[in-house]
């Protein structure tokens, strides 16, 4: 069997503080794992560190702690050239197109650029490739002579894409990539980029705030709450039945479509995210948690495998109540 084009293992990040601020943990002992072809959702609030997990798989941070594997390949002390090329099959497409192209150059020559610095390629196939690419995510030739601003957010967006695209990468890192385009244009972009998933074997690591976004997208989903991955699964077994109260709460925010369902319960987040650079001690969502017992409060829940797939770092999975991988849906939300 072929190994997942990423492991990422314990990862941990930690900005220092400057002057009287303090320093945040903003990743700590994050794993992700994402299969050839497979798209990974990243979710959380802001501020739970998702785009800082995104820039440590493409080894964009210094990693404080935790290993990388690229097809099974150990690249997370790769320096120099090894990088370089590393850097090639790992690439990333913003929320503001505006930070991976030059406002005053033709977007032609923004798509051009990665392959004027890594391949060896005559001015003409450059060219060629660049309307190539301008015709892969749906925009035509002649718009390579055109400057970002001539573009609408959902042409900039592609255009982004098609740079992401130039150097065959395996896998793209998507941090808000829809986000600020309307409904719409959200889902044209996100169709494209399933297609060309589908075309080119493309895993995606999908970074969003949107959870029915990434329910549309992703294959498989996790949660990150303060520098943390607290819930990971398929998305159906998550969105379904979610195992971690986190998951849950975010999850009732979204407006269900589904009228049977409307009238369910809805658990709400209360209060704000604690300050990252002082976490809560035990468990890191204690402080919001409907369900919080004494234990919460002393000792950070470990991971446990639930049913239907996927794991949660929640007491309630293993003392207390012990759900024992079962759905919180089958415990009461204390008086
Ligand atoms: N370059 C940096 N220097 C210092 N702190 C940083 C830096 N980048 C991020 N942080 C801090 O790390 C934590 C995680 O930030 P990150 O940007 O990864 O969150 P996020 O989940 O992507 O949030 P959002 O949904 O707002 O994009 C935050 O507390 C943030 O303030
Ligand atoms: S460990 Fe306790 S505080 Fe944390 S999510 Fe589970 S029940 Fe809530
Ligand atoms: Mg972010």
């Amino acid at each position: 069997m072929k190994p997942p084009v990423l492991q990422a293992e314990g990862l941990r990040v930690r900005f220092p503080g400057k002057g009287r601020r303090p320093g945040v943990t903003a990743v700590d002992d994050v794993s992700l794992h994402i299969g050839r072809g497979e798209t990974l959702g990243l979710v959380g609030e802001s501020g739970s560190g998702k785009s800082t997990s995104g820039r440590a798989v493409l080894r964009l941070v210094p990693l404080e702690a935790g290993r990388i594997l690229v097809d099974g390949e150990d690249v997370t002390r790769y320096r120099g050239a090894r990088l370089r090329r590393l850097r090639r099959q790992m690439q990333m497409v913003f929320q503001d197109p505006y930070s991976s192209l030059d406002p005053s150059a033709p977007v032609g020559a923004s798509i051009a650029e990665p392959l004027r610095v890594h391949e060896k390629m005559t001015k003409q196939a450059r060219r060629d490739r660049v309307e190539e690419l301008l015709d892969l995510v749906g925009l035509r030739p002649s718009h390579a002579d055109r400057y970002p601003y001539e573009f609408s957010g959902g042409q900039r967006q592609r255009v982004a894409i098609a740079r992401a695209l130039a150097l065959h990468p395996r896998l793209i890192v998507c941090d808000e990539a829809v986000s600020a385009l309307d409904v719409s244009t959200q889902n044209q972009v996100i169709n494209l980029l399933e297609d060309l998933r589908e075309r080119f074997e493309l895993s995606y690591l999908f970074i969003a705030h949107d959870l029915a976004v990434v329910r549309h997208i992703a294959h498989r989903v996790a949660v990150m709450y303060l520098g943390r991955v607290v819930e990971s699964g398929p998305v159906e077994r998550v969105y379904e039945r979610p195992a971690h109260p986190y998951t849950q709460a975010l999850l009732s925010a979204i407006p269900v479509p589904d009228p049977k369902r409307r009238g369910a319960k809805r658990i709400l987040l209360s209060g704000d995210l604690p300050d990252p650079s002082a976490p809560p001690p035990g468990c890191p969502f204690h402080t919001r948690c409907a369900y919080a017992m004494d234990v919460c409060k002393r000792e950070m829940p470990a991971m446990t495998p639930i049913a239907g797939g996927g794991e949660a770092a929640c007491h309630l999975q293993t003392t207390g109540p012990t759900l024992t991988g079962r759905p919180l849906s089958e415990t009461e939300v204390p008086a």
